[in-house]
């Protein structure tokens, strides 16, 4: 449960205003969630934009820091949240699914994604974590095919209940993740993964590959075995961005 709820007609970016809140008083907002019912500049994983309209969500919240090594742990936590709050909306309309590092699917296409950023300003520092879910609307001309709640018959939904549901998703999962470690998370996380020992291509900034997704390790990296054999193990941590005030 965040202390402060702060919802916003326009903003740039909800990332943007969370790192705002942050800069004017750290401790009073360093638990903040963040809503805008529409954003001029959203921005996504990578540096891409994230071009969305009013009726979907746009959301970030403010949380505590956590270091790596279980900074890949918590971004896959995150990814589980997502899922069960949509999951406990769509039912059996749909089939949901988490693609790695940290999108949802519907049907085997993209209806939500996560950013997490790191906020810092000397000592001071936090996460931000964004959210977009295409409630209503979604984009046509993407790399992977989109979709919204509302294209399988789940559209009566407010931004502010997906929000909410969000929030308390959150609060479950952490709870079980500092009380009984993350094997339960990854556990959940495989099970509802999309292309588990199938084919997959990732590209991130410095690495591309190609090959079979065989699991996520005890760290929360995900294990590729690409052509030749070779597993190769990728960090959702290697590719946070980072707010250095
Ligand atoms: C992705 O899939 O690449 C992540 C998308 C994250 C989009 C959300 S919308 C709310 C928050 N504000 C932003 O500018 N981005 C995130």
């Amino acid at each position: 449960m965040s202390d402060n709820l702060f919802l916003y007609e326009s903003l740039d970016s909800t990332m943007d205003e969370a790192s705002h809140l942050l800069d004017k008083d750290f401790n009073r907002f360093k638990n903040s969630m963040i809503l805008a019912k529409q954003q001029l500049r959203g921005r996504g994983r990578q540096g891409r934009p994230w071009v969305t309209s009013e009726g979907n969500l746009m959301m970030s919240m403010i949380v505590e820091d956590i270091q790596p090594p279980r900074l890949s742990e918590y971004a896959l936590l995150w990814g589980l949240t997502l899922y069960e709050a949509l999951s406990s909306f769509v039912g059996d309309l749909a089939k949901v699914q988490c693609k790695w590092p940290n999108d949802i699917l519907i049907n085997e296409k993209k209806v939500g994604g996560i950013l997490i950023e790191r906020y810092q300003s000397g000592e001071a520092s936090a996460l931000i974590v964004g959210i977009g879910v295409n409630i209503i609307h979604f984009p046509e001309e993407v790399q992977f095919p989109a979709t919204s709640l509302e294209e399988i018959g789940c559209g009566n939904i407010t931004p502010q209940d997906l929000a909410m549901k969000i929030s308390d998703c959150h609060t479950v999962l952490r709870k079980k993740w500092e009380t009984r470690g993350f094997d339960g998370i990854r556990d959940k996380w495989l099970e509802v993964a999309w292309r588990l020992k199938e084919e997959i291509n990732i590209s991130q900034e410095k690495k591309s590959v190609i090959g079979i997704f065989e699991g996520i390790d005890l760290k929360g990296a995900l294990e590729i075995k690409d052509f030749e054999g070779v597993i190769h193990k990728l960090y959702t941590g290697d590719v946070f961005e980072s707010f250095i005030c």
